[in-house]
């Protein structure tokens, strides 16, 4: 096996990456390059986002170059190279919930959390991400944490979804 942990040292807020935990989802999938991607989730699941320094394990256990590794971690909208927040909104910005005032609705959520969106609150609570059509137009302009979705925003329902988690 290998040595048992890594980190990066602080840098960028990741974490110290439990080699032995990779090595474990790298045997799950028989160390056979083909289930990189499958690799990559259950990492992003353990860690909530793909820390640098499981990739580059995952790519030398494997022998694939480290380019490719991060070819498939930012091809893939689902996994994360950046630390996420405990809870993801999503702001809906699809044509239904533009029209309706989405836009005002996220920076609304921009300036409560005061993050960029795309970006994670600082103390690590929320993620802030704007998606196309959620396909539940008739709630436009529509917010979903996590699992539970908030119909008929308005820059005004921003607090109250805030401090609902
Ligand atoms: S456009 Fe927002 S849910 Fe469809």
């Amino acid at each position: 096996m290998t040595q048992s942990s890594a980190c990066c040292g602080g840098k960028g807020g990741d974490v110290t990456v439990d080699l032995a935990k990779v090595d474990g989802i790298i045997d799950k999938y028989g160390r056979d390059r083909a289930g990189i991607l499958g690799m990559f989730q259950d990492i992003q699941r353990e860690y909530r986002y793909l820390p640098k320094d499981a990739v580059a394990h995952v790519c030398r256990t494997l022998g694939v170059p480290l380019a490719k590794g991060y070819e498939v971690a930012t091809f893939f909208k689902a996994l994360s190279l950046k630390p996420r927040g405990k809870y993801t909104i999503q702001v809906c910005l699809g044509t239904a919930c533009h029209l309706k005032g989405g836009p005002n609705v996220i920076e609304q959520f921009e300036r409560e959390l005061s993050v960029k969106t795309g970006d994670t609150t600082a103390d690590k609570k929320f993620t802030l991400e704007s998606v196309n059509c959620l396909g539940a137009c008739a709630l436009a302009p529509l917010v979903r944490v996590d699992e539970k979705d908030f119909g008929k925003t308005t820059p005004g329902t921003v607090k109250k979804v805030v401090k609902a988690f």
